[in-house]
Order: structure tokens, then sequence, then C-alpha cells
């Protein structure tokens, strides 16, 4: 059965505007972070520091391979750096699978993140200038990863039902 896959940069919207998806067009959504933090009873923060980024990396895999084949309809709200990691990228252009890049500026990204950091270990330990820069290089990183998504769709200035009717024109 078809998934519906969302990518993107922290802060970018995903769970918000994946939750909001789930609702108008009844599939049910799935939360990868949340995912591995109920298979490990652990909090993304606690996998990090207790067995490092790679595990986290290795578990990601894993359970997003675990979502792509299970036999219902999804919504999968990707982490910001899945797209990146162990191929994940080659999944999005997968049979049955629809894969949409919430694309955030700098700067919203930036605003977004300074008042809600410290869930998230990349960024936790960083000041405000530390990180505006840090997210600029890293989206530039990213960036072509990201753009293995079959579509793009702006967030910048957007309500979530705004960027949620976008993405219903796409699916449409
Ligand atoms: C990460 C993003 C986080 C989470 C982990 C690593 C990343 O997800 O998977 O902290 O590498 O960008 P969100 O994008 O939901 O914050």
């Amino acid at each position: 059965m078809r998934k519906i896959i969302l990518l993107g940069y922290m802060g970018c919207g995903k769970s918000t505007i994946a939750s909001s998806l789930s609702k108008n067009i009844k599939i049910p959504f799935v939360d990868l972070d949340k995912k591995i933090e109920e298979k490990t009873n652990l909090s993304i923060n606690a996998i990090f520091e207790k067995h490092g980024e790679i595990y986290f990396r290795k578990l990601e895999h894993e359970v997003f391979l675990e979502l792509l084949h299970s036999p219902d309809e999804l919504i999968i709200g990707l982490g910001g750096g899945t797209p990146c990691y162990a191929n994940n990228h080659e999944l999005l252009k997968g049979e049955g699978v629809v894969s949409i890049y919430l694309k955030a500026s700098i700067e919203t990204l930036f605003q977004r993140l300074a008042v809600n950091k410290s869930k998230r270990p990349l960024l936790a330990d960083k000041s405000e200038g530390e990180m505006k820069e840090f997210i600029a290089i890293h989206l530039f990183e990213r960036s072509f990863y990201y753009n293995q998504a079959q579509y793009n769709v702006v967030v910048d200035d957007k309500t979530i039902h705004q960027t949620v009717l976008d993405i219903m024109d796409l699916l449409a």
C-alpha cells in the first residue's frame, strides 16, 4: 500500500503538517522518531547520549524499512537526517512511495529552532550565533539528499492549513 513520506530539515514542520494531513485525508501518520523511541524505550536524546549517532542511524534505517514494508497505507514523517544516511534517499523513489520535501529557508528554520532546540541532540549545545551558521552549512550539505524527493513544497510564510492543501493538490 502507498506510503506518503514527508521529509525536510529539523524545524520545517514535518510532524505538525503530517498530523494535519492525516486528519484531512484519513490516512494514519507514523512519526519515525516516535517509533524509534517506542521501540527502544528511550528518547532520541538518550539514544544519542548512550549509544552514539551511528547506532541511531542504523536503527533509523531499520525502522524506516519496517514502515515501508508495512502492509498499511501510511504517512511517514522522517527525522531531519533520515534521507542522508544508509542510502535512505534511494528509498524515496521506490514503488508505491510518494515523497515530499518540506522546504524551509535558513531564516525560517533558525526562528523555529532557536526556541526549540533542547530535544535535538545536534543543536542542544549550540549558542544562537553558532546555530545560524550550523543550519546554513548543514542544510547546504543535506540539500542533495532532500532534493531526491519526488516533490518540493515550500513552507515559508504559509499556514499549516495552506501547506496541507498544497500537499493534497500534489496527491490528487
Ligand atoms: C535529526 C533530526 C531529528 C532526529 C534526530 C536527528 C537530524 O528529527 O531524528 O535528532 O539529523 O536532523 P526532527 O527533524 O524531527 O527534529
